[in-house]
């Protein structure tokens, strides 16, 4: 069965790959803008305690599930409990639904790493990449996603063999870049500001960093997405689940940290404002940029390293889908990523047009009554909803149907090893971790 499907080389491959999956966009562009709008340091410390209190659970029961069944999520969450496949669909509609929009991300980073690294001079990177009122118009940042989706193309279709190769250059790459930008970050006059925003501001915090917190770790940590479920099924039985969850959520939360301190910093040097929401990495910082020395070639490794931080994340969506057309449907994989890559291009489209100021019949500020443009809608319905929702109904599944003592035999399957947490792991996936989503999502909908 291992062989067809294809599994890791090596223990660090699989360890790049998942890490690769986690760290994103979410954690350069979308925990630092979460933070500084929820006021620094009271949502990182939620957010800490969510990553250990539920993160780390709820990934090592995916890769779990992945690994016991050694398939994709639809047909994984089959396994364990007849009536359980609709989890997998939820699953599998998140990161579809993600893909729609991630790749724009993706593109503005490719867009803005190239424009820094082909000129010196500052180039007005918003009007260019974002909203399209040069280059091809508004067709700019459509096209830069076509570019970007084709890469994860390239990657994809030689399956797990080509994301570990692709995951074990550029991770590190990422790495040494995000160090280069924080060593310039913190080096600049009035750094230090930055620090006190992320580790003693306790100005602005509202009740509503809760949810906010719950969902950015499940986004981060790629839970509920069917990722993790499928990147588990190709791991061998001799790895040690609980020591690469904790590794992996880790790596995830290191970086969205090191982000901050890249970021935070340099905003609060020259001035800029920390919290002005989605705009952060991509509106501010190229300010920010713009106005210190040398900050040409630190836009440069910034944008290269979100570039790095989005396309793994991607191929780890994109092979989400895949693996369920190729398990479920029987499809080819050349045939499968392909057409995906294809599907997730022209979907874009109504997502990219819709942040263009005016003047097609997707942008505007209202889509379907949600009172946010399309590109937001998505987004919320998947990060907000279906996340939450799909991470709630795993622990329900596993903790009451499958049974913690099931999973626990698949963890203890790692010849010589006992998972000494099992009782507490076993309680937060039954108990815990469900009130606390359900406590989350119903925050949604119910003002505090
Ligand atoms: N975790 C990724 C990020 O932080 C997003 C992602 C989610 C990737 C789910 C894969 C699966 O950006």
């Amino acid at each position: 069965m291992e062989s067809n499907r294809g599994s890791w080389k090596s223990s660090a491959g699989f360890i790049l790959a998942a890490a690769g999956s986690a760290v994103g966009v979410g954690n350069l562009w979308r925990f630092p803008y979460v933070l500084g709008s929820n006021g620094g340091f009271w949502f990182l410390i939620i957010y800490l305690v969510f990553a250990v209190l539920l993160g780390v659970p709820v990934m090592l029961g995916e890769l779990t599930i992945g690994r016991y069944t050694q398939l994709s999520p639809i047909d994984a969450y089959g396994k364990i409990h007849k009536r359980a496949r609709f989890v997998g669909i939820l699953a599998i509609l998140a990161p579809f639904l993600i893909m729609t929009y991630y790749g724009i991300v993706g593109g503005w980073a490719l867009n803005y790493a190239f424009s820094y690294l082909s000129s010196a001079s500052s180039v007005d990177f918003i009007e260019l990449a974002i909203l399209g009122t040069h280059g091809f118009g508004i067709w700019h940042p459509v096209i830069w996603n076509i570019l970007f989706m084709a890469i994860c193309w390239a990657i994809c279709i030689f399956g797990v063999k080509g994301i570990e190769k692709a995951s074990k250059v550029m991770m590190p790459a990422l790495l040494i870049l995000m160090l280069l930008v924080i060593v310039r970050s913190v080096t600049l006059p009035g750094a230090v500001e930055g620090f006190k925003f992320m580790f003693a501001n306790t100005e602005g915090f509202s009740f509503s960093a809760i949810p906010a917190a719950l969902g950015q770790v499940f986004f981060s940590l790629s839970l509920a997405m069917g990722a993790m479920i499928t990147y588990g099924s190709y791991l061998k039985k001799d790895e040690n689940l609980p020591k690469n969850t904790v590794v992996i959520a880790g790596l995830d939360t290191g970086v969205a940290l090191l982000a901050g301190f890249a970021i935070f910093p340099a905003v609060f040097a020259m001035g800029g404002n920390p919290g002005q929401g989605a705009g952060l990495a991509f509106v501010t910082l190229p300010e920010v940029f713009d106005a210190m020395p040398l900050g040409a070639m630190c836009g440069a490794a910034f944008f290269l390293l979100v570039f790095f931080a989005a396309l793994t994340s991607a191929i780890s969506l994109v092979e989400a889908c895949a693996a369920f057309t190729i398990d479920t449907w029987k499809w080819n994989r050349k045939l499968s990523v392909t057409l995906l890559c294809i599907l997730f291009c022209i979907l874009a489209i109504p997502n990219s047009l819709s942040l263009v100021a005016e003047g097609t019949i997707f942008s505007g500020e209202n889509f379907l009554g949600t009172g946010m443009p399309i590109f937001d809608a998505v987004d919320f319905f998947a990060n907000n909803i279906l996340l939450p929702l799909g991470g709630l109904m795993m622990c329900i599944i596993v903790g009451w149907f499958w049974k913690p003592e099931n999973a626990v035999s698949e963890i203890e399957r790692t010849p010589g090893y006992t998972f000494k947490l099992k009782v507490v792991w076993s309680w937060i996936i039954k108990l815990v971790a469900p009130i606390l989503i359900l406590f989350v999502l119903i925050t949604q909908f119910v003002e505090l």
